[in-house]
């Protein structure tokens, strides 16, 4: 496999999956830090209280950055640790240990690629209503515009939310991440403030008239029909509208998708003069995570049903599928496109042992080799992907699976805080030196 010269190699974490330090430097709650605090919330009762000592070992961790050889580290920044309170006073503080390691990455020329908001709310906003408060999008904003005025442009890439679909549905739809709320409707208010939140940085962004690139991420999934019957092609239609294109179309086209009635109902009432031109202003690249498939049929009601496809699965009971990296990449570029594109996360959850010393994930590896080559594909396909970040750089706190599922290609022994490159990290270590 030769990718092309200056195609962009990375791996990535988010803020509370790795930090811990939660009480330190003057940092406020988070609503994951009530969650996860919250018995019956989260597997075995887990919490970001440590996770990986990130805040403390930040440069033992760039250390092995380095050592991988990617070009570039994708991490989230904790609201909470700049504004407390989520609004008001600021806290130069918890800002001083993002400065602190884009330093250390600079140092040691890797590029660091930022995401504004990977779920950790702060908790004093949630209690204003959250995602379901119109006025959390304008929070958002003043907090993007500070960081862009401390961080500015030593940052390479800007991803203003992670998978706004995650926080909205899991968050406020179905309740299986933070705040827990489940509630049908609040799932498509929280999505609308969700892309005002993001049309509202990337205006104050332009405004300020920053250089480097900006962009969202969205969790995308490549649907396939479960037989060609007219009930299970309509509910395929309806799954990737409510997972797919209740996101992309406000991003690139500026308005929601007609098919989907009954969420307009809902949304098309919030919707006020100005939003969507914001939601839609031009990003410079969109940003993909990309686990699995799905495959998609309809009861004998039509209701949507997910089955199960028949290759091989991770922990996460996600079905392995390479060729839905090369799909969705293709989908996109010819529905949305053109627009530069980059996976910015990938990756797989397995069980790993350490033996002597040493974690063999031949399956991780293996998954990872074969995104891979799909990735290569979509380009020699003409589909302009410019970046890959692996998930995860290290094995962290995996939401509601606490540290049950280990998703690092480095391992992390959560008693020590020891660190192993496991055979994936090895690997991909040689892998890019053959880039070079
Ligand atoms: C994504 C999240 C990331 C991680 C992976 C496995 O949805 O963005 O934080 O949990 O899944």
């Amino acid at each position: 496999m030769k990718f092309p010269d200056n195609f962009v190699w990375g791996v990535a974490t988010a803020s509370y999956q790795i930090e811990g330090a939660v009480n330190e430097d003057g940092r406020g709650e988070s609503i994951w830090d009530r969650f996860s605090h919250t018995p019956g919330k989260v597997l075995n009762g887990d919490t970001g209280d440590v996770a990986c000592d990130h805040y403390h070992r930040y440069k033992e961790d760039v250390a092995l950055i380095k050592e991988l050889g990617v070009d570039s580290y994708r991490f989230s920044l904790a609201w909470p640790r700049i504004f407390p309170q989520g609004t008001g006073e600021y806290n130069p503080k918890g800002m001083d240990f993002y400065k602190r390691l884009v330093d250390e990455l600079l140092k040691q020329g890797i590029k660091p690629a930022v995401t504004l908001y990977h779920w950790d709310l702060p908790q004093a906003l949630e209690d204003k209503g959250g995602w379901l408060n119109r006025d959390t999008a304008y929070y958002f904003r003043d907090y993007a515009v500070k960081v862009f005025q401390e961080l500015g442009t030593s940052i390479d890439t800007w991803i203003t939310l992670n998978e706004p679909w995650c926080s909205a549905f899991l968050g406020y739809g179905n309740g299986h991440h933070a705040p827990g709320k489940t509630s049908e409707t609040d799932f498509l208010v929280a999505t609308h403030n969700l892309l005002l939140a993001h049309g509202l940085a990337m205006e104050a962004y332009r405004d300020m008239g920053l250089p480097q690139k900006i962009g969202i991420t969205l969790n995308l999934s490549p649907y396939y029909p479960a037989s060609e019957k007219p009930e299970d092609l309509k509910a395929l239609q309806r799954a990737d509208g409510f997972q797919n294109r209740i996101y992309l179309d406000p991003v690139f086209k500026g308005k929601y998708p007609e098919d989907l009635t009954d969420a307009l109902a809902v949304i098309e009432p919030l919707i006020q003069p100005g939003d969507m031109e914001l939601i839609s202003k031009p990003i410079d690249f969109l940003g993909i995570n990309y686990y699995t498939r799905g495959i998609i049929g309809a009861d004998k009601d039509g209701n949507v049903v997910h089955h199960r496809g028949e290759n091989p699965h991770t922990a996460m009971d996600w079905e392995v599928y390479p060729e839905g990296i090369y799909d969705l990449l293709q989908r996109v570029h010819k529905d949305y496109g053109p627009i530069p594109l980059q996976i910015t996360e990938n990756g797989a959850a397995y069980e790993d042992t350490v033996v002597d010393g040493k974690v063999e994930d031949e399956e991780r590896r293996s998954y990872l080799e074969r995104h891979f080559a799909q990735c290569l594909r979509a380009i020699e396909d003409g589909v302009p992907l410019e970046a890959y970040f692996v998930w995860s750089l290290l094995d962290n706190f995996e939401w509601a699976w606490g540290y049950d599922r280990r998703f690092g290609i480095i391992y992390v022994d959560f008693a020590t805080q020891e660190r192993i490159m496991k055979r994936s990290a090895l690997w991909f270590k040689d892998f890019l030196r053959t880039q070079r």
